[in-house]
């Protein structure tokens, strides 16, 4: 009986727990609100910021991209064009990406990436050339039930996925896209943390990467995975918008 009640008060007081954890953190990044993905970890090592990252406009601000149809959504980067340093990483190996602090909005992630016809340093990723590598499955969206409180307590700073074996060797743009959902019942509420970095793929394999897709264009800003109220009914299931993912 004892450790049934004691299993029963850690079910129902975790999430509140949460919840308080995620008030104090709110409180501490209201100053700093929202991200930036300034690095890559390649060969477990996180590069220095903006090395391997192209320096996005809101490398200060933080600021979100929330057109889906603006040239930002590509890299972010219309302000100062930056390019980056391309860094080796082993097809098969594993890469992250890595935020500035914790992604603590409500929301999914995406990554897509792009073959560069040859360097990739000075492309700028335009036309049908982007396939979706990696999508994060269905958000526990009963934490963020009180409006007001839509932060994660316990959020990564990173997302990691293993290069594919069979990705073609090759210089590569890879797109991080982090969707945040606090704010998306409306057309342009939903906030895109956006970040490009640049490898260079290396023995890789022969498989062909799709479906391709042009970015800006993938999205149109009212799929469910974008236009969606998360507070009420709290979804159960989520859909990620753009393609299938590379398999
Ligand atoms: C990419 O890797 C290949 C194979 O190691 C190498 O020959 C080439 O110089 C690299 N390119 C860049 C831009 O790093």
């Amino acid at each position: 009986m004892t450790i049934r009640n004691s299993s029963y008060l850690n079910r129902t007081l975790a999430p509140e727990m949460r919840l308080l954890a995620s008030l104090v953190l709110s409180l501490g990044t209201i100053a700093s609100a929202h991200y930036i993905f300034p690095s890559l970890v390649a060969n477990g090592v996180a590069t220095s910021e903006w090395t391997n990252v192209r320096r996005t406009n809101n490398y200060y601000s933080r600021e979100p991209v929330t057109n889906v149809k603006s040239i930002d959504f590509r890299c972010y980067t219309s302000e100062a064009g930056a390019t980056a340093s391309t860094i080796d990483v082993a097809a098969g190996s594993q890469l992250g990406i890595q935020a500035n602090g914790p992604m603590y909005h409500a929301g999914v992630v995406n990554v897509y990436m792009a073959k560069a016809p040859g360097d990739v340093s000075t492309w700028d990723g335009s036309g049908n050339v982007w396939f979706k590598k990696s999508s994060s499955g269905t958000p526990d969206f009963r934490f963020y039930r009180w409006r007001k409180i839509h932060h994660l307590p316990c959020i990564e700073h990173s997302i990691t996925f293993t290069v594919p074996k069979s990705l073609p060797s090759g210089q590569y743009l890879v797109r991080m896209e982090s969707i945040a959902l606090h704010d998306s019942a409306f057309v342009g509420g939903a906030q895109f943390y956006i970040a490009c970095g640049q490898i260079n793929v290396t023995g890789g394999g022969s498989g062909s990467p799709g479906p391709l897709v042009a970015i800006p264009g993938v999205y149109s800003g009212t799929e469910p995975g974008i236009l969606i109220d998360i507070y009420y009914p709290i979804p159960t299931t989520y859909v990620q918008p753009g393609p299938v993912v590379w398999r």
